[in-house]
């Protein structure tokens, strides 16, 4: 059982999760277009770990014995400026998630929903890894990406980054998937 306001934020994080995961999908497109294959399957982990953390969020829902009531998805951008424009909305889309769930946090403290906050403990410390792999990003790019050697190199790095599954999830769902 969940407070209303809680199991409200909740609900708006599953959906908040899978917006950033059309968010960067949308992104490994606009890669995928102008063959920067790397990147763009960087953001394609991007993406499959969002929707790894929707599922654990909708799960938690369920488990926990509330109801899960989901609202729009809005559509994501699909015109970016170029490959500095979106790794920096990318940081300034995961400080907006951070804030998210700290905003869950803080409800959840207020009406002592411990499993809430405990809960919350692996999305708080995946955000400081979140943010933290975002502003590499940013400063590899402003380093080395201002010629096409430099962007070649940083598109090759970033085809090394491989999806595996957010061991997290495994804990909330159901036995039977
Ligand atoms: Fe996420």
């Amino acid at each position: 059982m969940f407070d209303s306001k809680v199991e409200k934020l909740l609900n708006e994080q599953v959906v908040a999760e899978i917006y950033s995961a059309n968010f960067y999908i949308s992104m490994s497109a606009w890669f995928r277009n102008r063959s920067l294959d790397g990147y763009a399957n960087w953001f394609y982990v991007q993406y499959k770990e969002e929707m790894d953390h929707a599922l654990i969020f909708y799960n938690f829902i369920l488990n926990a014995g509330g109801r899960v009531k989901l609202g729009v998805i809005s559509a994501p951008p699909s015109d970016f400026e170029g490959v500095g424009d979106i790794l920096t909305k990318t940081f300034e889309h995961e400080n907006l998630v951070t804030s998210l769930i700290y905003k869950i946090n803080e409800a959840a403290l207020e009406v002592k929903d411990y499993k809430t906050v405990q809960f919350l403990d692996w999305f708080i410390k995946e955000q400081v890894e979140e943010e933290d792999r975002a502003s590499t990003n940013i400063n590899r790019f402003n380093l080395f990406g201002a010629d096409l050697k430099g962007l070649h190199s940083l598109d090759e790095e970033a085809a090394a980054r491989s999806y595996v599954q957010t061991p997290q999830l495994a804990l909330y769902e159901p036995a039977v998937v």
